[in-house]
């Protein structure tokens, strides 16, 4: 039996090691990115209104986590998109999807773990009861668990085949309007 545990910024940060485990296991990333990866998911803790969920087994272990917090201008990532959303669609439309988001930071489950129902328990409940209008998020844009997982929540893509600044790899910037379907 999984159970799902809601804390707050400083657990969160007490739990970097466990975190940046499970995101390893999961995403396998370049070594050479991981420092500057757990330095972002530290300053993320920071931004207002942030939740972070762990699936916890009985015996203790982690399976997975999930966080999000409230986007604002001035986070990196809320920038980015905006003015790509704006640039794309117009204002009404990027201000339709981010002025009142809760940016749906990031999501992993331990590979031992995946496809037993933990990721999409992990984004109804960080979803669940949230003030914002919308639940924004970027995931490779590949026919991936989380491309079908988030579809099946009643996400649509807001932009395609997006690259970053500085990045090169292609991604869906995807929304949702609050409460989740
Ligand atoms: C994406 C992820 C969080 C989903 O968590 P999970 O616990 O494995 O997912 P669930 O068991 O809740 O299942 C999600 C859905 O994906 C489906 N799925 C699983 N593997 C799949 C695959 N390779 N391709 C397409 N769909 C897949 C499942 O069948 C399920 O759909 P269903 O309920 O309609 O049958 C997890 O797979 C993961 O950590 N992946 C690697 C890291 C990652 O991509 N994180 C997201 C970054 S945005």
């Amino acid at each position: 039996m999984i159970e799902i545990r809601g804390t707050g910024p400083a657990e969160f940060t007490d739990r970097l090691e466990t975190v940046m485990s499970i995101y390893t296991a999961a995403m396998h990333p370049p070594a050479e990115q991981i420092t500057g990866r757990q330095a972002i998911m530290r300053g993320h803790g920071a931004h207002p209104d942030f939740r972070c969920l762990f699936a916890e087994l009985p015996d203790g272990r982690t399976a997975g986590f999930a966080y999000g917090f409230h986007g604002l201008p001035g986070q990196w990532w809320h920038d980015v998109v905006y003015q790509a959303l704006q640039e794309r669609s117009g204002t009404e439309v990027a201000e339709a999807w981010l002025g009142d988001s809760l940016e749906l930071a990031e999501v992993h489950v331990h590979p031992d773990y995946q496809g037993k129902g933990i990721g999409r328990a992990l984004v109804h409940a960080l979803c669940e009861g949230r003030p914002e209008r919308s639940a924004v998020l970027s995931t490779h844009d590949h026919p991936t668990a989380a491309r079908h997982l988030y579809r099946s929540l009643g996400f649509t893509d807001l932009l395609t085949q997006f690259v970053f600044p500085g990045g090169y790899e292609h991604y869906a910037i995807a929304g949702a309007v609050l409460p989740l379907r």
